[in-house]
């Protein structure tokens, strides 16, 4: 198993002040930042692209910068979050006509790769390509917006989907995205995922510190 990590989502953060808002949950032990990428076709919902992230590079982010694409097609924004300073880029396989080219495109300037499984996505996506993956990410929602609650039936697919990485003996991430809140992140752990992306539970909340470490503390157990 890998070591806990915490990903606060940025769509939830104040964008009037986003280099303050990062720097503010870093400070408050966040891992890395997780930066939603919506194109108003792939979902509808649009927020913010490849000079934001470069933006925040320039802001001095050092943390991994963990890019979350929900936009189509996949393949020609890819190159423009590499050169923007992203870390791992994960996508949706439905958004990509050729999902093991777009993970080797990734893997290929330097970055992790992930894929993203819609709530009703097949585990089967997975087949042939999961060695090949840095990261699986588990969505918990509908991708497209902050705030919604957690889908309970993703409990049953992080148990399969951890049986899954666990066969390969690779070390492979499992992140969940949706809906997690401090009173949750033990479950989901429990069943198997190491990764925690948290928006509105984190930028909602007047102390990012407490938040995060009580997240932090109900996974350590
Ligand atoms: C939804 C995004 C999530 C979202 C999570 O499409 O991928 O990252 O911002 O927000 P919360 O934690 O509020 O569900
Ligand atoms: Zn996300």
């Amino acid at each position: 198993m890998q070591s806990t990590v915490i990903a606060p989502s940025i769509l939830s953060a104040n964008f009037a002040k986003l280099g303050e808002e990062v720097d503010a949950v870093l400070a408050a032990g966040a891992d890395w930042v997780h930066f939603d990428v919506m194109d108003n076709h792939y979902v509808p919902n649009l927020t913010i692209g490849p000079m934001v992230c470069e933006a925040l590079r320039k802001h001095g982010v050092t943390a991994p910068i963990d890019v979350h694409l929900m936009v189509q097609p996949v393949d020609r924004i890819v190159p423009d979050f590499i050169a923007a300073g992203a870390s791992m880029i994960s996508f949706h396989p439905e958004a990509s006509p050729h999902v093991h080219r777009t993970i080797q495109l990734i893997r290929s300037g330097g970055c992790q790769a992930g894929l993203v499984l819609n709530p009703a996505t097949p585990l089967s996506v997975l087949d042939w390509v999961l060695d090949d993956l840095d990261m699986v990410l588990l969505m918990s929602v509908n991708p497209g917006f902050g705030g919604q609650s957690f889908i309970d039936s993703t409990m049953d697919k992080i148990r399969a989907v951890r049986e899954r990485i666990d066969a390969t003996g690779k070390s492979i991430r499992l992140e969940v995205d949706g809906g997690v809140k401090t009173d949750n992140i033990a479950a989901i752990a429990a069943a198997g995922a190491d990764t925690f992306v948290a928006g509105s539970a984190i930028f909602n909340a007047s102390d990012y510190a407490q938040v995060v470490q009580a997240m932090k503390s109900a996974v350590a157990g």
